[in-house]
């Protein structure tokens, strides 16, 4: 166990497999006492616990398959081991777990005590103070922005000043309405530095998503730039904070970081960012927080309108973040590692900020688009920053593949090692595409499994025993410590391979998601009321003949466009807004690159005179202003009525398969209140069909 300002010699023998797997202590030099940021933490005593490395050095000895199956047999040893070699803490924890998960109590290394950006930066800046903690990559190819630890801590330790002199302390709220930057990372970490609580809100959420998620939380401060910059394209978020902290009385003051040199109104919340850090000083005392204190909220779509604000807590999500980022990726020391995800998402908290940051890496802040200025702009960017593991979402894939390959061959790709994916099924051809003509066969390719709800992957092909395979399109294997299990319609498990079913999780694991902030009744029913005592995720999945999983997709009304979550109930609360709407039904279709789109029925109230496309325009521009622009439906199609059955529940897989033209085989349609509807929703949609075809030909 690793304790700022106590010195303790490192142990002399720590090789083996649980060691490289399981260690990354980080004690501080010898001779270094209370100098320098981490100052705060010195008074603490020491802890009553045995030296690090001892667990890991019994189990060393342990192939892959003996340590996973230990990680579920005894957990309390496997992560009590790890959380003790490879977290700094202030004060050592009692108790490694006390869950139980049909309560949904879930509470990992208990009594313990720790500061998430100490062990993000500080432990860092000790050793190798120059090293490259991140490289923006800024919109215009050549432009990148390097920033060393000790440069993001200094940054880290201003900006937490400023939040402090401004009222925000340990347990209030900050919403952090900003692109991927490192002032925006800073924010981050500045939160987790004081104990605040931050919400990442992605910069394309409309100011009314974001005034809901502000309200939700009930945020104190919110961060924000004037403007983001993506595609050469500017986008002002300043103005949709205003918009948004209108309705939020809870908003004390607004910062306002200058990403670009447009000039901007300030009003009376609000704060120059850069102007009033600059006379901050820059070394800030840690707050020592408790293992289960609020680390962060996200908000994600659910199958119900209100997004949930999931609650991460700050050792067991730290140590998960940390741990999957160093082995699902192989992660070594000197390596430049690439997630292309937005903040605003789960990807980009654990594999942007805290994964990377924690292992000490070089992490790469993307804040282009993979088309801009040309379809060769993510290979261009490996070959000029170097990067060896290289994480995107099957959607960027789709759309490059369908470009020459010459676009991939004449950027070096050398440096890459490792390649993943995330977000949706990754479909054959994209799989192949990216293995074999970005990697050129050489790298392996980690298809990552999870969720914000997970905090961190929990089924990919690695880590794995040395040489195992890795097979096409498939998550594969669980993650140390996870222990996927298959359901059946009744309720029970399904065991024996070449199966499908609801995919659940038998065991906690430290990243797990501990409530919705607010409703703790709800994350239980979401969660933990389907199938009792396991964690059921919301997705299907198919066990192969090897035992391998396979994601098959969501089972609930939930859809993933691009790679983003979004629930069919949010688009049809935003559509039903309109006078002229009585009743709307939203599912997702397919999508060559997308993934999926969201297809809308609507019923326009009886003797309207307004003009249909009129009032369709309309609707389009509710969803964007009411969600995002990407959550507007790609189809809409005018209905009389929706199939109901008789007790008045809309059979959506009925609209699913007429959106699809698959209704060869409508399947029982005998529940349906009057089964006459099918025909004409399907003589509509065929109409509409035709009119798109004649619209195409039209623009060729
Ligand atoms: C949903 C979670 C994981 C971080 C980004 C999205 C789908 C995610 C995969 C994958 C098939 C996947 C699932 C899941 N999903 N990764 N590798 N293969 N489906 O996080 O917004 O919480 O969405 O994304 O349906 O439930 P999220």
């Amino acid at each position: 166990m690793c304790l700022l300002r106590i010195n303790m010699a490192a142990p002399s023998s720590r090789s083996g497999l649980l060691w490289t797997l399981l260690s990354r202590c980080r004690t501080p030099g010898p001779g270094r006492t209370g100098t320098g940021p981490g100052r705060c933490l010195s008074s603490l005593p020491p802890p009553p616990l045995p030296p690090p490395g001892t667990w890991s050095s019994e189990l060393s000895r342990l192939p892959h398959r003996d340590l996973y199956r230990l990680s579920v047999t005894d957990p309390d040893r496997f992560w009590g081991s790890a959380a003790a070699d490879r977290l700094c803490w202030v004060e050592p924890y009692q108790q490694v777990r006390d869950c139980e998960l049909s309560s949904g109590r879930i509470s990992w290394f208990l009594g313990g005590k720790l500061n998430v950006s100490v062990n993000c930066l500080d432990v860092h800046v000790e050793k190798h103070p120059d090293r490259v903690a991140l490289i923006w990559e800024r919109d215009e190819p050549g432009t990148e922005v390097k920033v060393t630890y000790r440069e993001l801590l200094e940054t880290t330790c201003r900006l937490a000043n400023t939040l402090k002199s401004h009222g925000v302390h340990k347990g209030d709220t900050v919403a952090i309405y900003m692109p991927v930057s490192p002032i925006a990372v800073a924010a981050m970490l500045a939160c987790a530095r004081i104990g605040a609580v931050h919400t990442v809100v992605f910069a394309g959420f409309s100011s009314e998503a974001l005034a809901g998620r502000i309200q939700d939380a009930q945020c104190k401060a919110v961060l924000t730039c004037n403007q983001g910059v993506r595609g050469g394209r500017l986008m002002d978020l300043k103005s949709t904070v205003d918009a948004a902290v209108k309705s939020c009385p809870s908003v004390q003051h607004v910062f306002v970081s200058q990403r670009t040199d447009s000039p901007t109104a300030m009003g009376a919340l609000d704060v120059p960012l850069e102007e009033v850090m600059s006379s901050q000083p820059a070394i800030c005392p840690a707050e020592p927080l408790d293992s289960e204190d609020i680390l962060f909220l996200l908000y994600t779509s659910g199958s119900t309108g209100k997004p949930k604000g999931i609650v991460h807590t700050q050792a067991g999500y730290l140590l998960y973040a940390s741990m999957t980022h160093q082995l699902v990726f192989d992660h070594r020391d000197g390596d430049v590692f690439g997630c292309m995800a937005d903040i605003g998402w789960i990807t980009g908290h654990s594999y942007v900020v805290y994964g990377p940051l924690s292992n000490g890496a070089t992490s790469v802040l993307f804040e282009s688009t993979p088309v801009y200025p040309n379809p060769g702009r993510y290979w261009e960017t490996v070959q000029r920053l170097r990067i060896s593991q290289f994480y995107g979402a099957p959607t960027a894939l789709r759309l490059l593949l369908k470009y020459d390959d010459s676009w991939v061959k004449k950027f070096d790709r050398s440096s890459l090692r490792t390649l993943g994916s995330v977000g949706e099924p990754i479909n054959h051809e994209a799989w192949h595409w990216f293995h074999s003509v970005v990697g050129e066969g050489r790298c392996p390719l980690v298809d990552t499994w999870w969720q914000t709800e997970t905090g961190g992957v929990c089924i990919a092909p690695r880590p794995a025993e040395k040489g195992a395979p890795i097979l096409p399109a498939m998550a594969m294997r669980p993650f140390f410590g996870i222990q996927p299990v298959l359901m059946d319609d009744k309720g029970e498990p399904i065991s024996g391979v070449s199966v499908g079913g609801a995919l659940c999780i038998s065991q906690p694991w430290p990243g797990m998601a501990r409530s919705i902030y607010g409703d703790h009744q709800r994350f239980v029913d979401a969660y933990f009321k389907p199938y009792p005592g396991f964690y059921f995720s919301g997705d299907g999945a198919y066990r192969s003949e090897d035992g391998y999983y396979q994601i098959t997709g969501r089972m609930d009304d939930v859809i993933n466009v691009s790679g983003h979550r979004l629930g069919t109930a949010e688009i049809e609360d935003a559509l039903d807004e309109h006078p002229a709407v009585p009743e709307t039904a939203v599912i997702g279709i397919q999508h060559d690159i997308k993934g999926e789109v969201p297809f809308a029925f609507v019923v326009l109230k009886d003797g309207l005179h307004d003009d249909p496309l009129v009032i369709l325009q309309q609707l389009r521009d509710l969803v964007a202003a009411k969600i995002a622009k990407y959550a507007v439906p790609e189809h809409f199609l005018v209905v009389k009525r929706l199939p109901k059955t008789r007790s008045g529940k809309i059979m959506r897989r009925i609209l699913r398969k007429v959106a699809m033209e698959t209704t060869g085989d409508l399947g029982d349609v005998s529940t349906l209140d009057d089964p006459s509807v099918v025909k004409e929703i399907v003589e509509a949609h065929e109409q509409y069909r035709k009119q798109r075809e004649e619209e195409e030909e039209k623009k060729k």
